[in-house]
């Protein structure tokens, strides 16, 4: 029997990827350059496949075997990291023999840009399609967040096979329905995958995603070390407070893996294990083109961007060691009992309220590269599909896609009532923290900045009209007059003894 899709890169996300296929009935032709990660797949496979059940994956020497091995058109699912491997195999497989009608799906998290530039240079050879992937390696093997985009005409033999391994939510309820079980996945509730649009429109929306996620886990960070550092609570202790916030307004995933990190003990030594692994943090790169892309199109995304600088600032432990001798903070401040709840409450407020922006700033800047390349993205869609399945997922996301389910074309989350009103209720006990936080000399930059960007947004006038004029001041570059009609400029000759004003 023929495969019906081809998975190509084993690794965790590759094998488990592949392993979810077939756990919803296809049949797959596994490759990897690496043969012990191609056995391993295989053997992994056979002890949980259910007694009596016939494997549904076939190991493939190389990639002209595994175009032998799959029905047409051919659908390969590449799980390679992000770069030239991805274009290494596509050439393989174009002198491997496949043809113009087979589709090639990138799941790895590769910049948005390259995919747009994939689909066109592959065209005519075989269709490049992108599809990003979020969920980690449980996500990959019992329901990943899927983010499919390119060539429409591919989507069609795509989608049965995504919508099948796509994590399910509950429709009466919005929420996940989980089922970790080999060989019985979920195949109940609204899948998450929605075709997102043409080429690299997937790419980019899963970039913010991960910008989002940047945003959120520091946020939770800001927490920690505010409840660590400023009350001296122990861990343990901050695990149980995060695990009571997952049971609010707060609840996600990150709030309870973040609980169950701080809450694990160091098999060797006994001590809280948070507290012995090293304080610098990694980064692959997603986080850092969302601030660069924010950057670029001129939408204000602080958070997310304070939350790339965040792990940056993190990886400078030698110059923060000699600083920290040296730069003076304030005082230690003591708290009584009911100060110290009354800011563990402020606090609980204050991230929910800095989380509201930066899911806003990570929904704007879609909204506003989508225009600028012409994508029509459904925002309602995309809170859906980021319900279950991937890193973000979280009760809130439901508030969101109601929101745009009321108004599709919101420019700004903070524009919808549901959101102005709860930030409204909360923002006192938001500004309590960041005060609190400054006061004590405890960094809280995500925290922080998403404050300014709530009170940007709530100002009519900004001190922009002074920037204006020392532009105009020292490079002649014009400005406009809330006087006069827009568009028109006007220059001041700063240096004449007689200022006359100049209409452009
Ligand atoms: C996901 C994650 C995943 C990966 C990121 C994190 O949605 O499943 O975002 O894609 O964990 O690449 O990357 P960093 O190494 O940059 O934190």
């Amino acid at each position: 029997k023929l495969s019906d899709v081809g998975v190509i890169g084993l690794g965790v996300m590759g094998k488990n990827l592949a392993l979810n296929i077939a756990d919803n009935g296809y049949h797959v032709a596994a490759f990897d350059v690496d043969t012990a990660k191609i056995n391993a797949a295989l053997e992994q496979e056979h002890h949980e496949r259910k007694e009596g059940l016939a494997p549904r994956m076939v190991a493939c020497n190389n990639l002209s075997e595994m175009l032998d091995k799959l029905v047409s058109p051919k659908v390969i699912v590449l799980s390679v990291p992000a770069g030239k491997i991805v274009d290494g195999i596509c050439n393989t497989l174009i002198e491997s023999g496949i043809s113009s009608e087979d589709i090639v799906i990138d799941t790895g998290n590769s910049l948005w840009t390259d995919t747009v530039k994939r689909e066109a240079h592959y065209k005519g050879k075989f269709k490049f399609f992108s599809s990003a992937v979020s969920g980690g390696e449980v996500g990959a093997r019992f329901g990943p967040s899927l983010m499919p985009s390119g060539d429409e005409s591919a989507w069609k033999y795509v989608a049965p096979i995504w919508k099948a391994i796509a994590a399910k939510v509950d429709s009466a309820t919005g929420l996940p329905i989980e089922r970790f079980e080999p060989g019985n996945p979920v195949t109940e509730g609204e899948p998450c995958t929605t075709y997102i649009g043409p080429a690299g429109s997937g790419h980019y929306v899963k970039m913010v995603h991960n910008g989002i996620e940047y945003a959120d886990m520091q946020l939770i960070c800001e927490a920690y070390q505010l409840l660590h550092e400023g009350l001296g609570l122990s861990t343990y202790d901050i695990g149980e407070i995060f695990k009571r916030w997952n049971q609010g307004s707060l609840n996600s995933y990150l709030m309870g893996i973040s609980a169950e990190v701080l809450q694990q003990q160091d098999p060797e030594t006994g001590k809280p294990l948070v507290e012995l692994i090293l304080d610098k943090a990694g980064q692959k790169g997603t986080g850092l083109w969302t601030a660069v892309s924010s950057l670029q199109i001129g939408c204000p995304a602080p958070t997310i961007a304070e939350a790339v600088y965040a792990r940056a600032i993190s990886t400078q432990k030698p110059l923060r060691v000699t600083l920290s001798k040296t730069l003076v903070g304030p005082e230690k401040q003591c708290l009584s009992q009911t100060e110290q709840n009354e800011f563990i409450d402020a606090l609980e407020d204050a991230l929910y309220c800095a989380k509201v922006c930066c899911y806003a700033q990570g929904f704007q800047l879609m909204a506003m590269e989508a225009k600028e390349q012409n994508w029509s993205l459904n925002f309602a869609e995309i809170a859906k599909i980021w319900r279950a399945g991937c890193i973000i997922r979280a009760t809130f996301l439901q508030s969101i896609t109601q929101a745009y389910e009321q108004n599709a074309s919101l420019e700004n989350l903070l524009l919808a009532e549901s959101f102005s009103e709860s930030l409204a209720a909360k923002q006192q006990n938001w500004r309590k923290t960041v005060a609190a936080s400054v006061m004590q000399g405890i960094p809280a930059p995500c925290i922080g900045s998403a404050i300014a960007y709530y009170d940007s947004y709530r100002c009519e006038t900004l001190p922009a009209n002074l920037l204006q004029g020392q532009r105009d001041f020292f490079g002649a570059h014009t400005f406009e007059r809330t006087d006069k009609p827009a568009g028109e400029k006007y220059h001041l000759d700063w240096s004449a003894k007689q200022r006359t004003l100049i209409k452009m």
